[in-house]
């Protein structure tokens, strides 16, 4: 359990001794939150899981099941989405498109295997624009059967938040120039509930950093100064141990980073953690060191590469590959699309709220973007032709990085990619469970307005 009290998260060293029970209900409903930077620290209205943002902790072992009770005591329809994870088609959690979505005071049973380890989380998939914005996301930890040796694991969650000039969370989610601009940029940006959040290090100890942001948009580009932190999973998937060095760490809503930092300062020093967001340039947070070191030694010793996750082979010489062409925003050429089975101009997008689209349809989920056979492997060859950065997630599988900018890169296996503006990105994955598997940009306000659609996995003939 974190908070917002203690400004940094630290969780019990993992080892399976100490796992702690994951909840097994979670209620979404409107509740009272003190939050340290808004109201002067006075409760301020949240909608969240269990009664906290971020809601529970949800921790596991990989091979166990997860078995969530969901009740939602919102007076709007819901859905649990769990970002990353691979449940079957109808646990999947996007609403109006694998599930109805739950009812007010309706409940459902999310049950499904957890065969990766890593770091996921877990989000509401209706009107994320607001309900997502509002609180109701937490964070998923699926334990490795034998974890990497740290003294601590510490989860940070990214997040940033829009403020009224009196210091409440603004609830104004309409905005169409947010929409069409770079979505919902906060005026705030936080670890853990915490501006500037303070997270303390032992001088000789080895950490493990899980970084998660949850923000409705904002891309993060963070800079540890004084450490050098060494990356060893993104987006919960194992990569070989890479030591940042001088690059900033780019995180974009959606996307986790597991990092190794070892603790090289000296006691009672303190050490920016420094951020580039779409906008500005602030200090995140600190790690503060006490008085006196300790840990275990392990500081400076060599990084072990993460157990591999379960991945398919990727049978590129024969991918079926598909275009992705992203349109529209400001400052875009788009002139019209098709919505709601008509080709409508750029005025009457605006007035639906629509004002992107993949392959000139904005929006619909009626179509597929493609009908694919299971088990083939499938190359999207996305074209980013907007002014913005996207942060492009593909539900129920993990996709590689192909190439980028016409030159082949080996990216490793991920669930969310950022494309800069004018980028061009091809993933490749294979189509590996059946159902409708959502494709969109988690920028929230991009998916809303039109960034969204869906491929269909069906067995093959023969
Ligand atoms: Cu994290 Cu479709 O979402
Ligand atoms: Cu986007």
């Amino acid at each position: 359990m974190f908070g917002a009290a203690t400004g940094a998260a630290s969780l019990c060293l993992a080892r399976p001794t100490l796992a702690m029970t994951p909840p097994t209900r979670l209620v979404a409903a409107v509740g009272q939150q003190a939050l340290p930077f808004a109201n002067a620290g006075r409760p301020v209205e949240t909608w969240s899981y269990n009664g906290t943002v971020p809601g529970p902790l949800l921790r596991y072992s990989v091979g166990d099941r997860l078995e969530v009770e969901f009740e939602n005591r919102l007076d709007e329809p819901t859905a649990v989405h769990w970002h990353g994870l691979r449940p079957p088609n109808a646990m999947d959690g996007a609403a109006q498109l694998t599930q109805a979505p739950v009812e007010p005071g309706r409940a459902m049973t999310y049950s499904f295997d957890l065969n990766d380890a890593g770091t996921y989380w877990y989000h509401t998939h209706f009107r994320g624009w607001n309900q997502q914005d509002r609180g109701l996301y937490g964070i998923i930890i699926v334990d490795e059967a034998d974890p990497p040796k740290v003294d601590r694991d510490v989860l940070l969650v990214l997040d940033d938040w829009v403020l009224t000039p009196d210091g409440r969370l603004d609830t104004d989610f309409g905005s169409l120039h947010e929409w069409a601009h770079a979505g919902r940029l906060g005026s705030v940006a936080t670890i853990n509930n915490a501006v500037d959040a303070a997270i303390p290090l032992t001088a000789g100890e080895r950490v493990r950093l899980r970084l998660a942001n949850v923000a409705n948009a904002q891309i993060f580009a963070l800079i540890f100064s004084g450490h050098d932190p060494v990356v060893i999973a993104e987006d919960g998937n194992p990569v070989a141990p890479r030591a940042l060095g001088d690059e900033p760490l780019m995180i974009g809503p959606g996307q986790r980073v597991d990092l190794i930092v070892d603790a090289v300062g000296a006691p009672g020093s303190s050490h920016a953690i420094g951020a580039y967001t779409l906008t500005d340039e602030i200090r995140l947070g600190r790690f503060i060191y006490g008085a006196s070191s300790g840990g275990s030694g392990l500081a400076g010793t060599p990084v072990a590469p993460l157990p591999a996750n379960a991945r398919p082979v990727l049978d590129r010489a024969n991918a079926r590959r598909i275009p992705l062409a992203m349109e529209g925003g400001a400052m875009g050429r788009m002139r019209g699309a098709m919505m709601g089975g008509r080709m409508m101009g750029m005025q009457d997008l605006v007035t639906n709220g629509r004002v992107w689209a993949f392959n000139g349809v904005a929006g619909d989920m009626d179509v597929p973007l493609a009908r694919l056979r299971r088990g083939e492997t499938v190359v999207i060859d996305m074209v980013n032709d907007t002014a913005f950065p996207h942060a492009m997630h593909l539900h129920g599988m993990h996709f590689r990085e192909i190439e980028r900018n016409g030159t082949p890169v080996d990216g490793p296996w991920r669930d969310t990619a950022l494309m800069a503006s004018d980028d061009r990105l091809s993933i490749a994955f294979v189509a590996e469970a059946e159902g409708r598997w959502m494709l969109h940009c988690h920028m929230i306000e991009h998916q809303a307005g039109g960034m969204m659609t869906f491929v269909e996995i069906a067995e093959g003939p023969g």
